[in-house]
C-alpha cells in the first residue's frame, strides 16, 4: 500500500514534526489534566450554548474543506472527487446532527470549541490541499477506505440517535442500550474512528495517517474519562463493559 511521504526539506520536518507533536499530545492533555476538553460530561458549570458551541467547530473545517479544494475543484479526478465528498460529507453530518439530533444538557467552554474548531480546521485544509496530489486510479485500499467511511458514519450516526432518542425530552443522563453500548461505554467513537480510518486510506498522505494517531489517542481518552464517570454516576453501570474497543479497553 503505497503513502504519500512530503518532501524530505527542513520546512516538512518542522511542520510534520510540529503537527505528529500537537496532534499525540491531544489525548494525554485531556487524560491527565493539562488541557481538558471541557464540554459533555465534563463541562464546567458556565460557558456558551453547546449546540453553538458545536455547531462553530464543525462548520468552520467544512469551510476550510471546501476553501482548500479551489485548485482542482473545477476538474477533480474520482480519486479527488471521493476525498472531497467524504471530507465535507463528514464536517456536514456532524453540523446536521448538532442542529438536529444532538440534545445537550449544558453549556460548553469557550477555549474548547476554539481549540478544537483550530484543530480539526488544520486537519481538514491539510487533508484538502494535500488531496491536489491524490493517487492516479483508485485501488482496492482506496475501495476498502470508502467503505469503511460508509459504514463508520452510518454507525456513528444510529450511536447518536440511539443516545438521544434515549435521552426523551428529560436532560438527565442515561445508562445507554442497544448496538454496541452493550460492549462498549462509547461505539460513537469507535465508528468515528473507523470513518477517519476510511478518510486515511482514500488519501494515502502521511498528514492524514498521523491525524488519525492523533484522533485514535484523544477518542481513547475521553472514552476511559467517560467510563470512569459511568461507573462513578451508575453503581449498577455493567462492570464488563469496555470504553472503546469491546473485549479490549
Ligand atoms: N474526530 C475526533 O477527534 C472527535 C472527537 C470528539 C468527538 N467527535 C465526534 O463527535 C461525536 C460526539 O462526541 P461527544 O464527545 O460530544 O459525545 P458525547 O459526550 O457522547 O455526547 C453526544 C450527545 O449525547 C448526549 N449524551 C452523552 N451521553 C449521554 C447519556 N449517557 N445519556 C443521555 N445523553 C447522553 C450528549 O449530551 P450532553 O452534552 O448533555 O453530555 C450529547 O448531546 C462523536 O461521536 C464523534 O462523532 C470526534
Amino acid at each position: 500500500m503505497p503513502i504519500f511521504l512530503p518532501e524530505p526539506t527542513l520546512i516538512n520536518f518542522i511542520l510534520y514534526g510540529a503537527f505528529t507533536v500537537l496532534a499525540l499530545s491531544m489525548g494525554p492533555f485531556d487524560y491527565f489534566g493539562p488541557m481538558p476538553m471541557r464540554y459533555s460530561k465534563f463541562r464546567g458549570e458556565k460557558g456558551i450554548f453547546s449546540r453553538a458551541g458545536m455547531f462553530f467547530l464543525y462548520f468552520i473545517p467544512l469551510l476550510a474543506a471546501l476553501g482548500f479544494s479551489i485548485p482542482y475543484l473545477t476538474h477533480p479526478s474520482l480519486p479527488q472527487t471521493i476525498l472531497l465528498l467524504a471530507l465535507l460529507g463528514h464536517f456536514a453530518k456532524r453540523c446536521l446532527e448538532v442542529l438536529f439530533l444532538h440534545k445537550y444538557s449544558g453549556p460548553m467552554d469557550f477555549l474548547t470549541a476554539l481549540s478544537i474548531a483550530g484543530f480539526y480546521s488544520l486537519v481538514a485544509a491539510g487533508t484538502s490541499s494535500l488531496n491536489a496530489a491524490a493517487l492516479d486510479h483508485p485501488d482496492g485500499w482506496f475501495w476498502l477506505g470508502t467503505i469503511l467511511f460508509a459504514a463508520g458514519e452510518t454507525l456513528n450516526f444510529w450511536h447518536h440517535k440511539l443516545l438521544a432518542d434515549q435521552r426523551g425530552n428529560s436532560r438527565e443522563y442515561v445508562i445507554p442500550r442497544g448496538g454496541l453500548f452493550g460492549w462498549v461505554a462509547c461505539p460513537h467513537y469507535l465508528f468515528e474512528l473507523l470513518a477517519w480510518l476510511g478518510i486515511a486510506l482514500i488519501s494515502r498522505h502521511l498528514f492524514v495517517y498521523i491525524s488519525f494517531v492523533g484522533m485514535f489517542g484523544y477518542l481513547l481518552a475521553r472514552s476511559l474519562k467517560t467510563l470512569a464517570w459511568y461507573r462513578a454516576k451508575f453503581p449498577d453501570f455493567p462492570k464488563e463493559r469496555k470504553a472503546l474497543i469491546p473485549w479490549l479497553i
